[in-house]
């Protein structure tokens, strides 16, 4: 569905306006583990301006159906009290993860907390959440590779593809 250049092409521009954005700030990618791993590691080499890098492990999915509750397998390490925080995910479906760990941050007291996304994925959204970068828009639909999985496989392809079930 979408092929390896297009990513590419899509990641420099991103990167682009986010070295832009946050020139002079305290800039900290938090990327969502699993699916983040991928598109963070080539969206951060490609950002020009000084960045710290953390992870958080969380979910609401089990195979294709939110569950709606959010759990949190790895917290961040680094203090992001004061720094401009950039949430990085593979996927925002109903919305219910982010706007969980918006919440969860804002207690840090962070500059600012701001969302990128590989992908936008709109009919199922329950919560009205602003994804500040994404690089792709989707309507519907179930989509694998470059980090996304379908019960932990496909993450390895290095394209996009979608999920005939
Ligand atoms: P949300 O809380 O519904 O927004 O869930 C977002 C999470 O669901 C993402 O981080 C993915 O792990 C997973 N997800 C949602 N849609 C897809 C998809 O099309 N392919 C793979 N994973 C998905
Ligand atoms: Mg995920």
């Amino acid at each position: 569905m979408i092929s390896e250049n297009e990513i590419k092409k899509k990641i420099c521009e991103t990167s682009l306006k986010i070295s832009r954005d946050y020139k002079n700030k305290k800039l900290i990618l938090i990327g969502i583990l699993k699916g983040s791993f991928i598109f963070l590691s080539d969206l951060s080499r490609k950002i020009s301006i000084d960045h710290e890098i953390d992870f958080i492990a969380a979910s609401s999915y089990k195979g294709t159906s939110s569950t709606r509750e959010l759990k949190i397998t790895k917290d961040i390490e680094l203090d992001i009290n004061n720094k401009d925080v950039l949430l990085v995910e593979d996927i925002v479906d109903t919305g219910n993860t982010m706007s969980a760990l918006i919440d969860l941050f804002k207690a840090f007291r962070p500059n600012s907390i701001k969302v990128c996304s590989l992908i936008d994925k709109h009919e199922r959204r329950e919560v009205s959440i602003k994804v500040n970068y994404s690089c792709f828009s989707l309507e519907k639909g179930f989509i694998v590779g470059y980090g996304l999985d379908y019960n932990e496989k496909y993450r390895h392809l290095p394209a996009i593809y979608d999920l005939k079930l």
